[in-house]
């Protein structure tokens, strides 16, 4: 047992903590939206409109934000008019980043819009600058939030809906250095600047045009785009960062069978998340001073092998308590961040990489990342507070702090999340409050073995339990097993 000392000072706000952060991502990709999310209006899974009715139910319970659609890799390839009208005359394509399979667009942007509408979220469209064209994009715009007597705005309703929906936000270009064009920053950044020329508000609409930021530690990407923007005509750039434990792209290492040091290594890799974005924040000052362009981390997660036996262009894997706590490490950094991050994606919503949720048939389980989204519900719209955790390490060759902890003020209420990442040590934590006398803490507590995990036959292995704090006049101590969330709502 370690035992720790941390400081909250509850009346020294820093930044406002966009819910946005808790966002998601959902792409054409293996079992996200066709079984995931959507099955069909014929399908004797319980749905609405096709829309699975137990995933759309999870969705709603952690209050998803935004949701980003259709990619991805795959939405520089989709052209969004091959996916509206008549199902059955939808022109099919092949889907050649993910497994080579054919799509049938049947789910398209009425789908998607009223997935959205379902869930309560913000969608958040990645537009195609790959492999479309200027009026494809502006003429889906004109399709979603026109309310005249347009071409586009007639179409929609001679497709069944009459009002045209709300659209903020607007990336333009997925990986544009990549799968999205392989693309030169100054290249990409003068290809930004006539795509978002056409992205018009219509009818009352404001759109929130996103630009494709750097790959992981590229700040040159960073450097040569933000020189070519300004806050007239970019709210923000994106940021893409992946966490694989082993840092080889072609043996990533196994979502369930890992040791202690691969265990390290993850968390290790995962923190490396903080000094990204301080660091391409650093760089974007230099271009803006007064911090007008936000940034977006719209794709990030675990990333490991596909679980045996399944398709390698599906990306399906398991989900333990690991990945619970890179999702906490994570969250606790956008927090912190919050000055700056104003939206992030974890990747991917259902069935794909450190996915929310898994299904199989009609069968479904929320994963231990799915409950670290439940537990910081608290933090969505909050006021980030000054919190600090004395430091003690724990790993052996990646050497990680031992605590990941961040803390919010909403409506005289204080959120507190904390991480203990160590795998085999309990921490006892005594944290002063400061700025606040709490008469009553409710503590939840997400905990288990590293390898721990939810699957078809045992869906509640992993679960948000009560757990017990003691408060006194000072602040509070909790016990923290190890390789465990702890969440602390303090009145
Ligand atoms: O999330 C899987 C893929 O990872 C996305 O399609 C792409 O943007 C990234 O490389």
């Amino acid at each position: 047992m370690r035992k720790l000392n941390m400081v909250i000072h509850a009346k020294d706000r820093k930044s406002h903590i966009s819910p946005e952060i808790y966002g998601h991502f959902s792409e054409h990709l293996g079992r996200c939206i066709y079984n995931g999310i959507y099955v069909g209006t014929d399908s004797k899974i319980p749905n609405k409109n096709g829309i699975r009715t137990d995933v759309l139910e999870a969705f709603r319970q952690i209050h998803m934000p935004v949701l980003r659609w259709p990619g991805g890799c795959f939405a520089d390839e989709y052209h969004w008019m091959d996916g509206i009208g008549e199902k059955t005359e939808r022109r099919k394509m092949i889907n050649t980043n993910w497994g080579a399979v054919t799509e049938d667009n049947s789910f398209g942007t009425h789908e998607f819009f009223e997935l959205c509408e379902e869930i309560g979220c913000a969608p958040y469209l990645a537009v195609n600058l790959g492999s479309g064209t200027v009026r494809e994009m502006a003429e889906w715009i004109e399709y979603i939030t026109c309310d005249g007597d347009s071409p586009m705005a007639n179409l929609r309703r001679k497709n069944g809906r009459e009002k045209p929906w709300k659209l903020k936000y607007v990336g333009i270009g997925n990986e544009s250095w990549g799968c999205g064009g392989s693309m030169r920053p100054e290249y990409y950044a003068d290809e930004y600047r006539r795509y978002q020329s056409f992205c018009k508000n219509f009818s009352g609409n404001e759109l929130y045009k996103i630009a494709c930021g750097p790959n992981g530690g590229d700040f040159d990407w960073t450097d040569k785009l933000m020189a070519n923007l300004n806050e007239y005509h970019t709210k923000a750039i994106s940021l893409h960062y992946y966490t694989i434990p082993t840092n080889n792209w072609n043996a990533k290492g196994s979502a369930l069978d890992f040791d202690e040091e691969e265990y390290y290594s993850t968390i290790f890799n995962t923190l490396y998340m903080d000094e990204l974005i301080e660091q391409h924040c650093a760089v974007m000052s230099r271009h803006d001073h007064a911090h007008k362009i936000g940034l977006i981390v719209d794709e990030w997660g675990c990333w490991y092998d596909v679980e045996p036996g399944t398709h390698p262009g599906f990306l399906y894997q398991q989900n333990t308590m690991r990945d619970a706590i890179v999702a906490a490490c994570n969250l606790n950094i956008f927090n912190h961040h919050s000055d700056r991050v104003v939206m992030a994606n974890l990747a991917q919503a259902v069935n794909v990489l450190q996915a929310l949720i898994l299904t199989e048939g009609e069968k479904m389980v929320k994963t231990p990342t799915y409950h670290v989204f439940d537990l910081y519900q608290g933090h969505h719209d909050g006021e980030l507070v000054y919190s600090f955790c004395e430091e003690s390490m724990v790993g052996k060759t990646n050497r990680i702090p031992m605590i990941s902890h961040s803390a919010s003020v909403k409506d005289h209420v204080l959120t507190v999340t904390i991480a203990n990442c160590a795998i085999d040590d309990e921490a006892e934590i005594f944290c002063a409050v400061n700025g606040m006398r709490a008469e009553s803490a409710d503590v939840r507590l997400l905990t288990g073995d590293c390898h721990a995990h939810n699957d078809f036959d045992f869906p509640e292995r992993v679960t948000i339990r009560p757990h017990s704090a003691v408060l006194s006049a000072d602040g509070f101590t909790v016990k923290i097993p190890p390789c465990s969330v702890v969440l602390l709502t303090l009145r």
